[in-house]
């Protein structure tokens, strides 16, 4: 191991390229991450969390993420051993990390495991954890039944020596990643800390955080909530009514009561003991609000002192993720308590300006309901952990504009599914054009399970009803208008009966009028115009191909069999189509 102090030998020492440097950028409803002047979607897998503490580890990685067209990789650092002894900071792993990349061609978004991972400590250096006078615990308490009270093993938001070490730490690394990589770019994005929160209770009850707990709300979180009245997140936003909108006291006075002390925090909220309904609604909600309020401004405070750090050495984009509420845990302190959750992102907008983006760790199944959740008020979505669902990462890019797709674990032993990387390399290709179109009207995206009614969405001229097909049907077996398909054409394009049942996805963009492309499939769609004119739209001209360095290259002519004689468009999975239609009376 080579340790050297913060003026460290740099890969390739450079003047940071002010214009290539990657920056976010709005684009109609969306925000963009630039990288080097361009729009960039990051289709990313995040490694496991110890991957990149071993370079000879990640040898076999590299190979298998470039087989599935991942173009970033998301990988920790640990601040233990970044700085094993105080001051002095070891760059081997990021050095290394970053080298490899640039030889395979990918970017990279690092981790900063710092003070908090999962809301708990363990990866802080030895002598941060050893030392807990300088480095104080939350503390909590559960009420008398149940076993964890008293000190915990994690640090405290409210340290300030934790903090201001942390932040030291962390605007190293970033100082030494303006070195290396300030001309490169190679390192796209920064998480900063991982899913903070205070577990096994509502808020931490340590001596200083029960101290600022019954003092007021400090002045400018008070300021923000007057000044962004209109716009706060609704359940947020209610809370505050509920107490009348008062416009300063205590954290319980102007937001609710938090946890009573002895009241036992049920770790599992499950049905039953719950209500059906309770559970249904009960993880979309505020609990003990105050708690969870509290929490939220001190981890964002802490967190702020980290991203202005390290964006004075280097300013790339910013973000933090959050560990989700979810049906069968639900309240506070069951997910991390303060974390950036939806119904806190106001006070994480309020305490840490300099973070750019409040990202989910998107497990749960209501993957569209939370990627809504999550671009209130303009939260730009980047989703760095996830699973490895390809219908997922086509809705996300095509009706969410996110900046980048990132299944979770990706190194790991199971092989990372074949549609995954086909989409991935779909995208990839149509990137141009959906980066061109994000943020409009004119772009979406759709999926349908098998069994689904048809969905009909509107998109320039044409409202287009799309009908699930399947991943391996090539035309089914009506034509349009219910009329049947003769039947030596049917046997053709019939699909067995025991096809698994799938989910189908295709990301679509209006280029022009009468033109779209599409993206993805397993469904069949069907033109109706939706503006004056004749009322009537065939298929004018259907094309599969591919992108070339942003060029549309043709790669077949579909007619003929392949779309019912002219009457069927149907979307086969992971391919991508040009049609232009016209209309007749
Ligand atoms: C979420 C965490 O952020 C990851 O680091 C990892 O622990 C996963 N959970 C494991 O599922």
């Amino acid at each position: 191991m080579s340790l050297v102090v913060v003026a460290a030998t740099a890969i390739s020492a450079s003047a940071q390229n002010a214009e290539g440097t990657p920056h976010l950028q709005k684009q109609g409803a969306a925000t963009q991450l630039i990288v080097d002047g361009q729009p960039y979607l990051a289709l990313a897998g995040e490694l496991t969390n110890n991957a990149a503490t071993s370079l000879p580890m990640m040898e076999p990685i590299w190979p298998k993420v470039v087989a599935a067209n991942l173009n970033t990789v998301l990988v920790g650092v640990a601040w233990g051993q970044f700085e094993p002894e105080e001051g002095k900071f070891n760059y081997t792993q990021v050095d290394g990390v970053i080298a490899k990349a640039r030889e395979n061609h990918l970017h990279i978004v690092f981790l900063w495991f710092g003070a908090w991972k999962n809301g708990t400590s363990s990866y802080p250096p030895y002598w941060v954890k050893k030392d807990y006078i300088r480095f104080p615990r939350i503390q909590v308490d559960n009420g008398s039944t149940v076993s964890v009270s008293g000190p915990v093993e994690t640090l405290s938001a409210l340290g300030d020596a934790t903090r201001d070490a942390d932040a030291a730490a962390f605007a190293a690394l970033m100082r030494h990643i303006k070195e290396v990589d300030g001309s490169t770019h190679t390192v796209i994005m920064m998480q900063v800390e991982n899913e903070v929160g205070v577990l096994r209770d509502s808020r931490d009850r340590s001596p200083a955080a029960n101290r600022a707990f019954a003092g007021p709300v400090p002045a400018e979180l008070m300021n923000y909530l007057e000044s962004h009245k209109d716009s706060l997140i609704s359940e947020f936003r209610q809370v505050w009514a509920d107490n009348g909108y008062r416009k300063s006291g205590t954290w319980e006075q102007v937001f609710g009561s938090g946890k009573p002390v002895d009241l036992k925090i049920p770790i599992q909220t499950t049905t039953p003991p719950m209500s059906a309904f309770e559970h249904e609604v009960s993880w979309r909600e505020l609990h003990w609000p105050s708690d969870e309020i509290f929490m939220a401004w001190n981890y964002a405070r802490y967190v702020e002192a980290l991203a202005k750090a390290g964006k004075a050495a280097y300013d790339i984009p910013m973000y933090v993720n959050a560990w989700l509420q979810q049906p069968n845990h639900a309240w506070p302190g069951t997910y991390p308590s303060g974390g950036p959750l939806p119904q806190v992102h106001d006070v994480w907008r309020a305490g840490a300006p300099d973070i750019d983006i409040l990202s989910p760790d998107l497990y749960v199944p209501y993957f569209d309901e939370l990627c809504e959740r999550f671009t209130r008020g303009g939260n730009p979505l980047f989703i760095p952990e996830t699973g490895t669902s390809a219908a997922n990462v086509v809705m996300a890019v095509g009706k969410y504009n996110t900046i980048g797709f990132s299944p979770f674990g990706i190194d790991g032993n199971r092989p990372i599914p074949p549609e995954l990387a086909a989409a991935y390399q779909m995208l990839e290709q149509m990137s141009p054009v959906i980066l061109a179109h994000q943020g409009t009207d004119s772009i979406t995206a759709v999926r349908m399970l098998q069994g689904a009614q048809p969905k009909q969405v509107r998109l320039g001229d044409y409202t287009l009803t799309f009908t699930y097909t399947g991943r391996n049907q090539r035309v089914p077996p009506q034509a349009k208008g219910g009329v049947e398909v003769p039947s030596a054409m049917r046997q053709f394009m019939q699909v067995p009966e025991d096809r698994p049942s799938l989910e189908a996805a295709a990301v679509v963009v209006s280029t022009a009028p009468n033109e779209y492309y599409f993206g993805g499939g397993g469904m069949r769609v069907d033109f109706t115009p939706n503006t004056p004119g004749p009322q009537n739209a065939g298929l004018g001209v259907v094309e599969q191909g591919r992108f070339v360095d942003g060029k549309w290259e043709v790669t077949r002519w579909i007619a003929g069999d392949d779309d019912a004689q002219g009457e069927i468009l149907v979307l086969h999975p992971d391919s991508i189509v040009r049609v232009q239609v016209y209309r007749f009376p």
